[in-house]
């Protein structure tokens, strides 16, 4: 792509070299086979990332990070500044849906083995992003001070509490005193719209630059075929991405609209505890996990500090994927790894499934796999039937 058919682009490149950054870009291809369709759950992960980047910015300009005047100025966003409701309501479906296409992105790159060399960086950074998605989801639920965000935040924080050995220390740092108070809620605060974005953009800064030096991996099986395809990035796939979020904006606009976020009761401290405390969906799994668990100890260790240890384990296995596939393979295959993944995200659905006391979560599951068939056989054409 030139510059020079760009108006002021010849003058921006005598000074900012810009024609060897598009070059380098221009060189990325995406490989073209059945299961492509893959490759544009990450971009649309961004595209949420942007979309809550904009609106948590202007949600920050009204709201007030204290127990005293939050809940008020959430209020004031709803009812009235100009639009300020839908901005909320965006805000936090958009939360919701990058959660959502974060962990498929995560599950789709873990099924074709995307993690594998020279890629295991790229996995480690993506799982980074993803626990931080998690803080974010977390840190966020309490700000509008309400009821349910108040008590479900004491609940989550007592469960780092019973962590053995740093649990306390864990405990008093996330809520910045022995109690879930308007300091906590200040503190949630600098790290939803300071510490976090500012670890979230490096790491995500990282995370492309790789894709990018590293091109786009083909799965195992594609590998092998000797007729392998692949089309430019810039324009095509670029201009497919586009097409993905413009729909992605008209239902998330759709959503926000139709369905606006509700705001709650306000929070009060000495009210009794509120009955059916829950945290966020992503966090159904390990509270149902936790739930089952008998109170008592064992060598002076709660039961419950068992499963969160292990939960925390679980997240250093994920970070070690690409080094414990590459021990386990055998000529490229290594089935126990997918069993392993298959297991997980069963447990996860259907942990979540029983939190709920319904299915919805498996069908949520089912239609995701359908969907991503759909698009596979709709956006990919076999050799022979036309150009990509
Ligand atoms: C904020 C969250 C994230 C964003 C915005 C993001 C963005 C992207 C983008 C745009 C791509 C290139 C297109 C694609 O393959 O889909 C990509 C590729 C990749 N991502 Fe992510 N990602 C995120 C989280 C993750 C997570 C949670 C993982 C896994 C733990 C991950 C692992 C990878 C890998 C291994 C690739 C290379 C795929 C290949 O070469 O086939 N990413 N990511």
């Amino acid at each position: 792509m030139s510059l020079d058919r760009v108006p002021f682009g010849s003058w921006l490149d005598r000074r900012l070299h810009l024609s060897g950054l598009l070059e380098f870009a221009g060189h990325k291809t995406v490989p073209h086979h059945r299961f492509s369709v893959v490759y544009y759950l990450g971009g649309m992960t961004l595209f949420f990332f942007v979309v809550q980047v904009t609106t948590g910015i202007l949600l920050m300009l009204y709201y007030r990070p204290s127990a005293e005047g939050a809940f008020e100025s959430v209020q004031f966003i709803m009812t009235t500044v100009p639009f300020g409701w839908l901005i909320r309501s965006i805000h936090s479906w958009s939360a919701n849906l990058m959660v959502f296409f974060a962990f498929v992105h995560l599950v789709t790159v873990f099924f074709t083995k995307a993690y594998r060399p020279p890629r295991e960086l790229t996995w480690i950074t993506g799982c980074l992003l993803f626990f931080l998605i998690m803080a974010f989801g977390f840190s966020g639920y309490l700000l509008p001070w309400n009821k349910l965000a108040f008590f479900a935040t004491k609940v989550g924080t007592d469960i780092a509490g019973v962590v053995p050995v740093v649990g306390e220390w864990m405990l008093r740092f996330l809520r910045g005193g022995e109690r879930v108070t308007g300091g906590t809620l200040s503190r949630f605060y600098g790290w939803h719209v300071a510490i976090l974005p500012a670890l979230a953009t490096l790491l995500l800064g990282v995370h492309l630059l790789l894709v990018q030096m590293q091109g786009m991996s083909s799965p195992p099986s594609e590998e092998a075929k000797p007729d392998r395809r692949s089309m430019k990035f810039f324009p095509h796939f670029a201009m497919r991405d586009l097409f993905g979020w413009i729909l992605a904006l008209g239902v998330l606009a759709s959503l926000a609209a139709l369905f606006p976020w509700e705001l709650g009761e306000k929070a009060d401290p000495f009210a009794p505890a509120y009955q059916n405390i829950r945290p966020e969906w992503y966090f159904m799994f390990m509270f149902q996990t936790l739930k089952l668990v008998p109170g008592g100890q064992i060598l002076g260790v709660e039961y419950e500090s068992i499963p969160i240890v292990l939960f925390g384990l679980g997240g250093v296995v994920l970070l070690l994927v690409p080094f414990l596939d590459r021990g386990i393979a055998v000529r490229g295959k290594s089935p126990v790894v997918t069993a392993i993944g298959v297991l997980a995200v069963l447990y996860i659905l259907g942990m979540t499934a029983w939190a709920y006391g319904n299915l919805i979560p498996i069908w949520v599951g089912l239609a995701t796999v359908v969907l991503l068939a759909l698009f596979s056989l709709f956006t990919y054409r076999p050799q022979g039937r036309g150009k990509p």
